[in-house]
Parts: C-alpha cells; structure tokens; sequence
C-alpha cells in the first residue's frame, strides 16, 4: 500500500474525502485543504481521474516525524530511491510548502531537496537535465515537523479538465463549479438552469455528474510521461472501467448568457466535453428574460460579482435575482461575494463561506 494526499480547496474537504471513499481507498486524515489516503498503485489513474473537487494528486514518497534540521533533512532526502522514481534526462524541479516547522525556510528547503536529490542520482556528478524530455516536481511538505517527500502525479490542478475553449468573463473553477451542483440538491430530473454561463462551466459540470462521467478523461497527467514505476496501461484500464460506469439519460439542462460570443465559445466547450449538441440547451439571452420563460427546477448560477459589482449593473442584477428567488418555483444556489444578497429580499437562505479565485464569497441556498 502507498500513501497519497489530495489537496482540496479550502471548504472542499468533505467533498474530496467522500469521492476517495467512492473509489475505493481509505482515508489517513483530513486537515485543511488535504485529504490523506491509502491505496494500491491504481490510485494513481484512478483519483486523477475520478476526482471531481480536488486540486493535485501527490504520491507520498517518504514520511518521516520530528525532522528539525537540516543535515537530518538532507540525509533522509537523499537515501530515496530517486533512480527508480525520476527517469534520466528529466528536469527535476523542487517545491516546498511549510507549515509550523522550525525547518520553515522554503527556499532552503527547495535547495538542499535538490542538492540532495542530485547526490542521489549522480553523486558528485552534474545532473543533465533536458527540458525537452520532460519534467517532474517534488513536493516536500513540512507539517509541524513532519518531512513528506511527495511527486505530484497530476501535473497541472485537476480542476483543469481541459474542456473550457476560452474562459470568459472570471471563470469558475471547474471543482467549485461542481461542488455548487451537487449542494444545490439537484436530483438529476429537475430542469437546471444558469441564467449567467460565461463559459458553461456549472451547466458542463451538471451533465458530467448526472452521467456519472470522469472528470479528467480528456486531460493528460504528469504521470504519463512514461513514468516506469507506474504501470503502463494503467490509465487505459481505468479509463475503460471508467466509460463502462457512464450513466446514459435525458437531462433538461440549460445554459444562458447575455454575451453571444460566451455562448458560442461555451457550446464548443461542451462539444469538446464530449457531449451531443442537444444534451445543454444554450441561449443567448439577458437573465431575466430567461426567467420569465423558465418554469421550475433548479437555478445553479455564478452572476457577475467581486471587484466589479458596482459595474456591469451587478448591483440590480443581484436585486433582481433576490426578487426571483422569491417565487415558489425556484430552488437553487447562487455564488456571489454580495454579503448582502441575503437581505435584498424576502427569501431565507442557507449560506456557506468559500474562496474562488482568493475571493472571499458565499453559496447561497435558497431553504
Ligand atoms: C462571473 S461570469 C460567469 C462565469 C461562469 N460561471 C464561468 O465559469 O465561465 C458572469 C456572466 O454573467 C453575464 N451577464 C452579465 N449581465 C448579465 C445579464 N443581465 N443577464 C445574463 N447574463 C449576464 C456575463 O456575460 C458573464 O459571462
């Protein structure tokens, strides 16, 4: 068994704890912005692929507690097996996060990884390392002393599911788009609705979970990069096992915007999800418009917000959808760092704190 984190964004824990459980593998701890786990080498593909809310998936080299000083340090970094894990001719790139460690100096901590690494690998050689063959990052993590060792498996976060074509308008992270669905309690046979799409990310993510569809099937891993302590053909039998798991069904799924270039460019991305031109209904309408139309269901949406709401008419925007929200028909969750939304009407809401983007906002729930 192999030990793993995966890291989250904050208030995304419970939701990538769940998910790790889902695939089969069992949870060490949960701390914030990280979930610790066990599991055999088909992790790997499996949680790069499969996760929907987490950030990276770091495969733990070495662990070791109560390391506070440096030669300690150098000593246990360079007794790893580096020949097996960094193929020849890659770049090594070290990165280093610390967290209430008396080693808490991160540049050090980057440079005597390295030092160390290199001795391992060559001695007192010079490591040849030739960009264009390929990279691959180690992470150490100091965690109140503890020293973990860790490869980032996924290369880039994972909420880049490589669908979005252009991104908009400030775009939602794919994985706090996707949390936003399945808060909203939408069972799947609802109308769903975002009256602002931008780039589609919420009504694109909707779809995936409703077909029960892998997230990471269209994106490439760092891991791939012919890793040989991986094996091959790992990640196509977790993407066949993957496909065999798609749920097929008819969704009432929409998805407007009052910029017609970000509708197209949205219809293309989810053309390049992997979805039927029919599967999201796209327009290219004003929200309120929208509204007058839409019968009952769920609206999931991300109206413009943050820096600007008091441009781009923000300010009535949020006014006008406090008043929708009124109407017995509608159920939903809007994200927004309006903290006075809730007070622009009539209707209670359940709110949850959350960061997009290092903004401070609130999902809103209407109860
Ligand atoms: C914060 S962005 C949404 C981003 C989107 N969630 C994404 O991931 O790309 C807000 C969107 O609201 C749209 N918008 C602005 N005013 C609108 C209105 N009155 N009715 C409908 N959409 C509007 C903008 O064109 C923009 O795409």
């Amino acid at each position: 068994m192999y030990n793993y984190l995966l890291t989250s964004a904050l208030g995304l824990e419970a939701f990538v704890k769940k998910e790790v459980q889902k695939q089969g593998f069992e949870i060490r701890e949960v701390q914030d912005k990280a979930v610790y786990f066990t599991g055999w080498i088909e992790a790997v593909a499996r949680m790069n692929i499969w996760s929907r809310f987490g950030n990276v998936l770091y495969f733990i080299v070495d662990e070791q507690e109560r390391v506070r000083d440096f030669d300690a340090y150098f000593d246990i970094v360079s007794s790893q097996d580096w020949m097996k894990y960094i193929p020849e001719g890659y770049e090594v790139v070290v990165n280093a996060t610390a967290i209430k460690s008396e080693l808490g100096a991160i540049s050090t901590l980057q440079g005597v990884a390295k030092k160390a690494i290199v001795k391992s690998l060559v001695g007192e050689g010079k490591l040849r390392e030739n960009k264009d063959k390929g990279k691959i990052e180690i992470h150490i993590l100091m965690d109140n002393d503890t020293l973990r060792i860790m490869i980032n498996t996924s290369g880039d976060g994972l909420h880049r599911r490589w669908y979005r074509e252009m991104t908009g308008q400030a775009p939602l992270k794919e994985n706090i788009a996707a949390a936003m669905v399945i808060l909203s309690g939408w069972k799947y046979r609802e109308p769903f609705y975002d009256l602002f799409c931008g780039s589609g990310t919420i009504a694109i993510e909707a779809l995936m979970i409703a077909k029960n569809m892998a997230p990471g099937m269209k994106r490439r891993f760092a891991f791939q990069d012919s890793w040989g302590w991986i094996p091959r053909g790992l990640l196509d039998e977790e993407k066949k096992r993957a496909e065999q798991m798609l749920f097929e069904g008819e969704y009432k799924i929409h998805a407007s915007d009052i910029r017609k270039d970000v509708v197209e460019s949205a219809k293309r991305s989810a053309k390049f999800a992997g979805f039927k031109e029919w599967e999201i209904e796209f327009s290219c309408e004003g929200y309120d418009e929208a509204l007058r139309k839409w019968a009952s269901g769920y609206i999931v949406s991300n109206p413009p917000y943050g820096l600007r709401l008091d441009e781009d008419g923000a300010e009535e925007i949020h006014q006008g959808l406090a008043r929708a929200y009124e109407r017995e028909d509608i159920q939903g969750w809007i994200i927004t760092s309006d903290l006075a939304f809730e007070k622009r009407g009539n209707t209670k809401f359940k709110k949850r704190k959350l960061y997009n983007g290092g903004e401070m906002c609130y999902f809103y729930r209407k109860m």
